[in-house]
């Protein structure tokens, strides 16, 4: 669709934009600042409003982090149906959307609402970052290992909550994970230095890794079995809780993704699954994965592991293979 839109003209100043696929923009505004900016909003994922809200703005909030920057202002986006939900609802969710702000060392600045049928909610988060420091999805270089920060399987199991099949304790296990900023593993990876990263949202592991091995000219192996996921996933991927962008995205990426043979497609649909407010893949040298890790590590971010490798220069494609 982007396409359809006439090209930007061209801005020495824009560093990152439209074309570049990445997670936000990035404007430089002087020799030390750009600014990033970012949007996102999305209907419930679980029925708690300030859960919701929580996870809403965390993920709003991760396409700042993804640039390796520090989010600074945020602006509620709400859409509500203020006939059908009392209000109390809505007084929820923004409180969760505002203690996740308030976490993350930005402030509200402000908001615009709509009524509609189903309620909606996100953010329209600012962040900035020096311009030398932008990691965009272009920078994952021959020799890099890959970390993920957060595990899979979001997507299957709210699908299972939705379904009304999820027990209390996977509902919670799942909503942290969500609600989790990026915030600590964005500090962990400009402080050791490294390649580039992305967040893994909407388009699950395999579609945000071939973006970014497309943008980078490179080629990438995954390890199925190091790849931190969810443990209730697994059980329900077999009996076919599956959302149906996750169904999308697998049949999407089968034209970058070579699988090894003797990977099931409950495997697949695993690395395909469409996740709301996922960790962070990073490309890293290998000599400084070890800091990274005990720096995650250390801040917390206790899922973080190394899932993959980047091979050489090549068009982007990826392969899976069991370990
Ligand atoms: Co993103
Ligand atoms: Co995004």
């Amino acid at each position: 669709m982007l396409r359809l839109l006439p090209p930007s003209g061209p801005d020495p100043n824009l560093l990152v934009g439209l074309d570049a696929c990445d997670d936000a923009g990035v404007y430089k505004i002087n020799d030390n600042i750009a600014l990033i900016q970012t949007v996102d909003f999305f209907p419930p994922v679980v029925d708690d409003p300030y859960s919701y809200g929580q996870i809403a703005a965390a993920n709003s909030l991760s396409d700042i982090y993804a640039m390796g920057g520090r989010p600074l202002t945020a602006m509620n986006i709400i859409c509500f149906p203020t006939e059908r939900l009392e209000l109390e609802v809505l007084a929820e969710i923004l409180k969760g959307g505002a203690d996740k702000i308030r976490e993350a060392g930005a402030v509200l600045v402000g908001g615009h609402s709509v009524e509609d049928n189903e309620p909606k909610y996100g953010l329209s988060v600012t962040g900035i970052i020096h311009p030398d420091k932008v990691l965009a999805n272009a920078g994952a270089k021959p020799g890099d290992l890959l970390v993920l920060t957060k595990p899979l399987g979001i997507g299957i199991i709210t699908t299972a909550i939705k379904g009304g099949l999820a027990s209390p304790q996977e509902i919670a296990e799942a909503v942290s994970v969500m609600a989790a900023l990026n915030k600590d593993a964005a500090e962990a990876m400009q402080e050791v230095g490294v390649s580039g990263c992305t967040d893994i949202t909407g388009f699950g592991l395999l579609g945000h890794a071939s973006e970014m091995a497309r943008a980078s000219n490179v080629t990438m192996t995954i390890f199925l079995t190091r790849v931190p996921v969810l443990r209730p996933a697994r059980g329900y991927v077999n009996m076919g809780i599956v959302p149906a962008g996750t169904r999308t995205n697998l049949k999407y990426v089968q034209q970058f993704v070579d699988f090894a043979p003797g990977l099931t497609e409950s495997d697949q649909l695993i690395l395909a699954d469409a996740i709301t407010s996922g960790g962070l893949l990073i490309s890293v040298p290998e000599d400084r994965v070890d800091r990274l890790l005990e720096n995650l590590h250390a801040r917390g971010v206790k899922d973080a592991a190394v899932i993959g490798e980047v091979g050489r220069i090549g068009s982007g494609r990826i392969a899976v293979v069991k370990d």
